[in-house]
């Protein structure tokens, strides 16, 4: 059996390799997948097969997936107006090359959510309809380490800023979203699925705030912005524009429910809670 993830120089990608042998997949059946495979040598070092994949390089994709029984297609980082003809070539790459099953890493509610990062993911999920792709959809919410990478600048500025009013959001961290991966990647039983995976305890951005005051002993606040603002200061602190204005937009949408799920699908796949906010903030802070 051979499994392909794309992305593995990437974090949830490497994460999902990681899991895969965790639970035991040989690593000689696990393809590890990225543009530039000299990132993920470490890897290829422990017995795992490294490929080129280019989602802009048909030719790099029918190689990378050739022989592949399940494919793990994790959605590219790249400006959001090339995503969908990347995700399209790799589908297209998937059925050419027979791949029973292609597990397409998706946002919370890609179906309705009106962000900017829902249409993308919404449009990628079509035309996995419309080729009638063999697929699991695994619809991921916002990542925990999105926060916990803010708490150094929150800290030192007492607060966490943001646009999303008290709209909650189901936060997971990357590895538990890894493990879920792992799980569809390594059993049956999901062709045609769509998991809405998400963190067991939905907080506000308020909440978040008292969490890291809570686990500090230093008070942080949240300070609710427009987006426009919003977007303004994250440009301000050197973050591009057009990822300030995704941002602002995606918190927007979480004030709106859109990265909110209670389905609980997360916790029934890996088997056991998935890990808390306070935790998450806890690790990051040793
Ligand atoms: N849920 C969330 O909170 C959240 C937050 C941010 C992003 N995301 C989405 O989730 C995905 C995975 O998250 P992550 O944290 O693992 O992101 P990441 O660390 O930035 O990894 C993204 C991966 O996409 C690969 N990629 C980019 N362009 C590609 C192309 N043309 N062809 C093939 N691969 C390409 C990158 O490869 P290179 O190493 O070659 O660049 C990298 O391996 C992201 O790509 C993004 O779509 C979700």
């Amino acid at each position: 059996m051979s499994i392909v993830v794309t992305g593995a120089t990437g974090q949830l990608g490497r994460l999902t390799v990681e899991a895969l042998l965790r639970r035991g997949v040989p690593a000689a059946d696990i393809v590890a997948t990225g543009r530039d495979t000299a990132r993920i040598k470490d890897l290829a070092d422990r017995g795992v097969v490294t490929r080129r994949a280019d989602f802009a390089d048909p030719d790099s994709l029918a190689v990378a997936f050739a022989g592949a029984e399940k494919l793990l297609l994790i959605s590219a980082s790249i400006p959001v107006d090339e995503r969908l003809d990347h995700h399209r070539r790799a589908i297209d790459a998937a059925l050419t090359a027979e791949v029973p099953l292609i597990a397409y890493t998706s946002m919370t509610r890609a179906d309705t959510a009106r962000t900017i990062l829902a249409e993308t993911h919404r449009a990628t999920e079509e035309y996995l309809r419309e080729r009638d792709a063999p697929a699991v959809v695994l619809r991921n919410s916002w990542y925990l380490e999105n926060y916990t990478g803010q708490l150094p600048l929150a800290l030192q500025h007492g607060t966490f800023l943001g646009a999303a009013g008290d709209g909650t959001v189901s936060a997971a961290t990357r590895t538990d979203y890894a493990e879920a991966a792992a799980v569809v990647l390594t059993t049956e039983g999901h062709t045609g699925a769509v998991y809405e995976l998400g963190g067991d305890q939905a907080f506000t951005l308020a909440e978040l705030a008292a969490t890291a005051s809570a686990a500090t002993g230093t008070p942080v606040a949240y300070t609710d912005l427009p987006a426009g603002a919003f977007a303004q200061a994250l440009s301000d602190a050197g973050v591009p524009a057009e990822l300030a204005r995704i941002l602002a937009d995606s918190d927007l949408g979480l004030g709106r429910g859109e990265l909110f799920t209670d389905t609980g699908d997360l916790r029934r796949l890996i088997g056991r809670p998935t890990t808390t906010l306070a935790d998450a903030i806890t690790a990051a802070l040793r």
